[in-house]
């Protein structure tokens, strides 16, 4: 029996430094938003926070990169991140933000709390600071090699090659982000959580008492205590931020990750005066939805805080994922490696259920998963369109048909029409339990189940045939395939939202409970449904093609970007440079040379003449590509004999990082001949 009154559902705050990608719905908004529908279909009490997370390093150095300030960074992204989950149709029921007057208001007393009861250590230690730019290097203003995996580019509070948690202090060769120097120690005063102290506290709640969270995140919990908890730094030296609300503190803030966890709490206050109703009533289950890389926080850091507090509940789960890779890769927003929400909702509009089927389906629950265009496409026309919405169209095409679109009442069913009746309480049976422990992926297949269950039936059953031979038993087949419908409009609510409410129109039938669910009555015979549209358009290959050209262009733009590039050769005298005599020319004849793999024999009209060059372009261009192509010749080179021919300049050329050369060529209307200097 659940022993909880209410559900309070939390979903981690995303940094208001970027959009919001695939990796991030498929980790926690999808799966959150299917749980907070679910409960309210069941007709809990429940409440789903979101909001933006608008503090840390991240926001200040990209403020100071575009050349604006924090609160323009987390405006511009905040108002983004909003109104694309609000498309998307993730049904928070208040989504805040940390900048908001009521979270610097609830961080800044939690943390006064914390400072009365004395739960905080003052210590005064040495720390990382850039002079010139006079100031302490907090989290990500530092970097240097990873202590434990050697990567060159770690920052100060992490390392994301090997995900390891550091001290600034850690790093090996630290470099200032801000001005590039080798830092000098400062001493500074912080505040400081001694997680050591809860470690027995810790032990005993998740160790011993929550050995039903999911694997990956009692593992992750076990290994952080095993490992033995430092007193952790919940303030920082930096401008942006909660201010620290003690005296002595100025030009301190909270650490960011000391104030965004609070934001739930202050985002609960934005919604409701009765707020803490969900936070301080034992009655209250709450869950934290989040990334794998932010159990830590919710799991170990945030419940010392409130068990420091003393007046809040704790989360009950924490059902993290695992991370979703795309088409093999890494999802990296400053390598543009993504699929953004915003731009999917431009270019699939109407399609936002088929993003949320397609990462329920291959959701990273247990391991990292991958997403591909492919695989969407497939799960579309496969799955979306082949088997649900054929099933649908084909149903309600063949009452409208047969009855004018009147649900016909049933005669006495047979054995298969019992059995297809009785599966489904089965099946909803199946899809409960897993999305009671929050098995998503397992919950869409049964509802899936539930839909490939109509399919045979009406497949097998062959009413188009029976109905020259047996019109009174095609009515029971129709009713019972209707109420089969009738069923999928309420298993596949929490998943498919929009499509479900399309899909009601279509059967001209209201929004139905969870508990609603298995009924073989849901249409009463006699109610008419409405005429047919098609429930899901299948993807075409152009669609998905273009998708993977993007995804090309930006590989080949992050290629270009990482090549390296050949350090400056040393000084030349000027004289020296004018010294060559470099044409706009044009080449009008190409042939191979004869025993090489290299060269090309090429004619060049230079303006002067018309002259032999012997180039070694042949890996990068056969002759017919190159005849008309505009170069750059330097015609005073010395002339040279190449396998017997004698070669009278020399063409320019810039070699790719894959070593393929391209034609140093004037651009813009300029005939033959004309001196470049
Ligand atoms: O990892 C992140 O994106 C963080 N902004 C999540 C914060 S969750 C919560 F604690 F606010
Ligand atoms: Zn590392």
């Amino acid at each position: 029996m659940n022993p909880f009154k209410r559900t309070l559902i939390t979903s981690a705050l995303p940094y208001a430094n970027g959009p919001v990608h695939i990796g991030h719905l498929a980790g926690v908004y999808v799966p959150a938003d299917i749980y907070a529908r679910y409960l309210r279909l069941k007709g809990e009490e429940v409440l789903f926070i979101g909001g933006s997370d608008e503090h840390g390093v991240p926001i200040t150095l990209k403020a100071k990169k575009e050349g604006t300030t924090p609160q323009a960074i987390v405006d511009k992204y905040h108002g983004m991140i909003k109104d694309s989950f609000q498309r998307f149709g993730i049904s928070f029921d208040v989504y805040s933000r940390t900048s908001a007057p009521v979270h610097h208001e609830t961080a800044s007393e939690f943390f006064k709390v914390l400072y009365d009861k004395g739960e905080f250590i003052e210590q005064t230690s040495e720390q990382f600071f850039d002079q010139e730019a006079n100031q302490f290097l907090a989290d990500r203003y530092i970097t240097g090699t990873c202590p434990k995996c050697g990567f060159e580019k770690a920052y100060g509070d992490q390392c994301e090659s090997c995900g390891t948690s550091l001290n600034a202090t850690d790093l090996i060769n630290p470099k200032s982000m801000l001005s590039g120097n080798v830092p000098v120690m400062k001493e500074t005063k912080h505040w400081y959580l001694p997680l050591d102290r809860y470690e027995p506290w810790l032990k005993e709640w998740i160790l011993e008492g929550h050995k039903e969270w999911k694997p990956n995140v009692y593992g992750q919990c076990k290994s952080w205590i095993d490992g033995g908890l430092n007193p952790r730094a919940v303030t920082r030296d930096l401008e942006w931020g909660v201010p620290v609300p003690v005296e002595g503190a100025e030009g301190k803030v909270l650490y960011v990750w000391f104030d965004a966890p609070i934001g739930y709490i202050s985002a609960t206050k934005e919604l409701t005066p009765d707020w803490k109703k969900y936070w301080k009533d034992p009655e209250t289950r709450m869950l934290h939805f989040i990334g794998k890389d932010n159990i830590v926080f919710h799991c170990i850091i945030f419940p010392a805080m409130l068990k420091a507090e003393g007046s809040f509940i704790l989360p009950d789960n924490v059902p993290a994922n695992e991370f979703l890779n795309l088409e093999g890769d890494k999802i990296s927003t400053s390598r543009n490696w993504a699929v953004w929400l915003h731009e999917y909702l431009e270019e699939f509009p109407g399609k936002e259920d088929v993003l949320k089927y397609t990462l329920t389906a291959n959701a990273p629950e247990t391991k990292d998963n991958d997403f591909t265009w492919k695989d969407f496409q497939a799960r579309n026309n496969s799955e979306l369109v082949a088997i649900l919405g054929n099933f649908v169209n084909r149903v309600l095409v063949l009452t409208n048909k047969y009855y004018d679109g009147v649900v016909p009442a049933a005669g006495a069913l047979e054995a298969r029409d019992e059995e297809t009746l009785a599966a489904l309480l089965q099946l909803r049976a199946e899809t409960e339990k897993a999305l009671d422990t929050f098995h998503f992926h397992e919950a869409l297949k049964s509802a899936m189940e539930m839909a490939r269950l109509g399919n045979k039936y009406l497949a097998d059953m062959e009413p188009w045939k029976v109905i020259k031979s047996d019109p009174e038993r095609v009515k029971s087949i129709l009713h019972i395939c209707l109420q089969i419908t009738a069923n999928l409009s309420i298993v596949f609510e929490p998943f498919l939202p929009y499509t479900m409410e399309k899909l009601r129109g279509f059967l001209n039938f209201g929004k139905m409970g969870w508990n609603e669910l298995g009924r073989r009555d849901l249409l009463a015979a006699g109610h008419r449904v409405n005429a047919p549209e098609l429930l899901f358009e299948k993807i075409e290959d152009e669609a998905i093609q273009k998708q993977v050209d993007k995804l090309l262009a930006t590989k080949k733009a992050n290629e270009l970007a990482q090549a390296t590039v050949a350090p400056a050769k040393p000084h030349i005298e000027y004289d020296d440079f004018a010294k060559m005599d470099i044409r706009t020319g044009t080449i009008i004849a190409a042939e191979k040379v004869a025993k090489t793999k290299k060269l090309l024999k090429l004619t060049i009209r230079t303006g002067i003449d018309e002259r032999t060059v012997v180039s070694g372009i042949a890996e990068s261009y056969e002759p017919e590509q190159v005849i008309g192509q505009r170069v750059s010749i330097l015609v005073n080179l010395a002339p040279k004999n190449l396998k017997g021919i004698e070669s009278q300049g020399m063409i320019l050329m810039a070699e790719d990082k894959d070593g393929r050369l391209i034609f140093v060529a004037p651009s813009g209307e300029i005939g033959d001949g004309a001196e470049i200097r």
